[in-house]
């Protein structure tokens, strides 16, 4: 566990009651206090231990005294690359809506940079990346008998869009009884709001993913309650041993840190969503 900052450690003492007994509990002290203390928020040897744990389970971090990206660059994104987990599944039970984001490549690929007056950040996608998650999607379509609606902005961002809709059609003829559709990202935003019931399950890039789980959670019971499990799901490819990160979807509201007032509803859904994750792993010799 990654209890990290502000909220986080308490949302986590409230998580932990819903862990089954007899797990091994490992403490991963990182985050912004720790960067202010030491000027580093994360190390090497964290890493190692993560990789050599069977999950992750995290509080929140960031912190208004540390500048942009520190944390968010420096672990999230870090674990999320290094641990391969190209699934970020975010439900919204109180919609009938599962967000399927695409966690591993998109704007976030870190691939950019800065040259004078001109900045990019490169929307990088490719075939096998977009496949594996839009199988992900696909199957758990699938497992519930629901829809499946790609997510993006084909009308604009016209390669990456392509990519998408080729992969995603591709993949509807392995899954004849999923039904699927597509919607535009800037009209998703909007029947989201309006009619959320035409969505089920929604699969989208990195970025698409980020900005509809806010909106979706803004909906639903608040981003206090929701949670998200970043996963790799098949043990054949995972490249550690780690299967998934688990958290709320939350930030750190330093505002109401220690005064028993912060919502443990994400923190606590997140932790079944690692047991259930647990649980649904085969069994090893
Ligand atoms: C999320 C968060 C992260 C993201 C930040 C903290 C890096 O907003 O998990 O949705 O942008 O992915
Ligand atoms: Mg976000």
């Amino acid at each position: 566990m990654l209890p990290g900052d502000g909220i986080g450690p308490e949302v986590i003492d409230a998580a932990l009651k819903v862990l089954p007994g007899g797990l091994d509990l490992v403490h991963i002290d990182a985050g912004a206090e720790r960067w202010l203390r030491s000027g580093q928020a994360f190390g090497d040897d964290d890493l190692d231990v993560i990789k050599s744990c069977d999950a992750l389970l995290m509080g929140a971090v960031g912190d208004p005294r540390v500048p942009d990206g520190i944390l968010e660059r420096g672990i999230i994104i870090r674990l999320r690359q290094e641990l391969d987990l190209y699934v970020n599944l975010r439900p919204f039970p109180e919609l009938g809506i599962t967000i399927v984001r695409e966690n591993t490549e998109g704007p976030y690929s870190g691939v950019g940079g800065r040259d004078g007056d001109t900045a990019t950040e490169v929307n990088v996608n490719t075939v096998p990346g977009v496949r594996r998650c839009v199988r992900y999607a696909f199957e758990l379509a699938k497992e519930r008998a629901e829809r499946l609606t790609l997510v993006h902005k084909t009308n604009v961002l016209v390669h990456a869009g392509a990519l998408w809709r080729e992969v995603t059609d591709d993949m509807a003829s392995s899954f004849p009884d999923v039904p699927v559709d597509y919607a535009h990202a800037d009209a998703a935003a909007y029947h989201l709001v309006r009619e959320p019931g035409r969505y089920d399950v929604i699969v989208t890039d990195n970025l698409f993913g980020d900005l509809l789980s806010d909106l979706a959670a803004g909906l639903a019971g608040g981003l206090g309650a929701a949670a998200s499990a970043n996963l790799h799901p098949e043990p054949a490819t995972r490249p550690t041993r780690c299967l998934g990160l688990f958290e709320p979807v939350h930030g750190t509201a330093p505002d109401i840190a220690g005064k028993g007032l912060a919502d443990s509803a994400g923190a606590v859904t997140a932790a079944r969503m690692l047991v259930d994750a647990l649980e649904a792993e085969p069994a090893t010799a």
